[in-house]
């Protein structure tokens, strides 16, 4: 199953091609390691598909296929343990549409929003779109190791129906949540009948092979009947572009008032977007691991590189291709802006609530990477100079 494919060596130019990663700097010379979005191009599968599809010519509204249902159904067994019914999920033509979508369908129960900081932007926000009240309980570092701080989550003051937002793994420290972990939460969630959001979007990167992934309501069926758990290829396979997601939800009823609250506002992703969702799912696991590998290697790279850079300190993510850096301590106002002026355009940790953090995307030929790293210890030392 490892074969190595050459292809991450040589990812396309995406220059000119309307591409959010690469149009973001006006001087073309930043080199862009920030948003989520991987260079590579997408598995065989995939790319056949979109050729079979564009010979077809016809591009109406779609419907989703039954061969993505049993894909997702064995793949969700297979890899995590997990046994859904196909009726358990609700598509959605994106992620963040689904932690607004369940900010939405849970105001009037719930009295507040929390979530673990820093995160991902939209778990910030998608709570206030609905005029939600937002807890923020920081990660605490365990041995370089980002985790739930259980102390503070005991102290916090929650009503029955409010929601825990979870991001597992988790953007942007990388942290993947262990059975402990996940079972200490559990309890925690159910003894305060509380519901809970887990957006796995970044699930199938998971980059210490000694590691598994778990979906918290693959593991008891109290924190099932109040969990809305959120899944994508697009991260994975590298197809956010088509807008397919999907949420699976155990309860009838927590499933109702999630699809009452997409009513007339969500569409359904598209025809494309199904039909490239299955052919990633079920064609591109060799790919998806050769992935993983490289991954590897690049984490491998930057951490090395990383670790001898004054100022820095670097987390090595167990998952996703997103490497989390404390720059607090470089003697700099602004450190992203500090390095985007030195040619490497990287995510700004106060989007994620954490000025003076910097998130790093490692889905870049090692090439670049390589380049982005020499231009930042360049960058660093000039800083050290008398
Ligand atoms: C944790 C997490 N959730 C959601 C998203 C966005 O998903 P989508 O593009 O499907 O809205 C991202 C993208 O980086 C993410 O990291």
């Amino acid at each position: 199953m490892n074969k190595f494919f050459p292809e991450f060596d040589h990812p396309p130019n995406r220059v000119g091609s309307c591409s959010l990663k690469w149009d973001r700097y006006d001087d073309p010379d930043v080199i862009p390691l920030w948003v989520a979005d991987m260079d590579f191009k997408s598995p065989q599968s995939v790319l056949e598909t979109v050729r079979h599809s564009s010979e077809h010519g016809n591009f109406g509204y779609g419907n989703p296929p039954s061969g993505l249902f049993e894909i997702i159904v064995s793949r969700t067994s297979e890899l995590y343990n997990w046994t859904i019914d196909p009726n358990w999920i609700v598509w959605l033509p994106g992620m963040v549409c689904a932690l607004n979508v369940t900010c939405r369908a849970l105001t009037g129960e719930a009295s507040k929003a929390i979530i673990q900081t820093p995160i991902y932007p939209p778990f910030l926000t998608a709570s206030a779109n609905f005029d939600l009240p937002l807890a923020k309980v920081p990660l605490t570092l365990d041995n370089g190791r980002f985790t739930i701080d259980f102390r503070s989550l005991s102290e916090l003051k929650t009503q029955p129906g409010d929601l825990f937002m979870l991001c597992h793994p988790h953007n942007p420290v990388g942290t993947l949540f262990n059975k402990e972990e996940l079972n200490l939460l559990i309890q925690w969630v159910v003894e305060r009948d509380l519901y809970l959001c887990s957006d796995e979007i970044h699930c199938d990167l998971i980059l210490d092979d000694e590691l598994q992934h778990i979906p918290p309501a693959s593991l008891d069926h109290r924190i099932a009947e109040k969990t809305i758990t959120l899944m994508a290829p697009s991260k994975t396979f590298n197809i956010a572009g088509f807008g397919c997601s999907f949420a699976v939800i155990s309860n009838p009823g927590l499933r109702a008032k999630f699809k009452k609250a997409m009513r007339g506002i969500v569409p359904d992703p598209p025809a494309l977007g199904f039909l490239l969702a299955e052919a990633a799912y079920r064609d591109g696991e060799a790919w998806r691991f050769s992935l993983i590998k490289y991954l590897q290697g690049n984490r491998e790279m930057a951490m090395s590189a990383l670790n001898q850079m004054e100022g820095l300190v670097p987390y090595s993510p167990e998952a996703t291709y997103l490497l989390w850096i404390d720059a607090t301590n470089l003697p700099v106002d602004r450190p992203h802006k500090f390095f985007e002026e030195n040619g490497v355009g990287l995510s700004d940790g106060a989007d994620f609530d954490a000025p003076g953090f910097l998130r790093l995307n490692l889905g870049c030929s090692r090439k670049l990477l390589a380049e982005a790293l020499a231009r930042m210890s360049k960058a660093c030392k000039n800083l050290s100079l008398p």
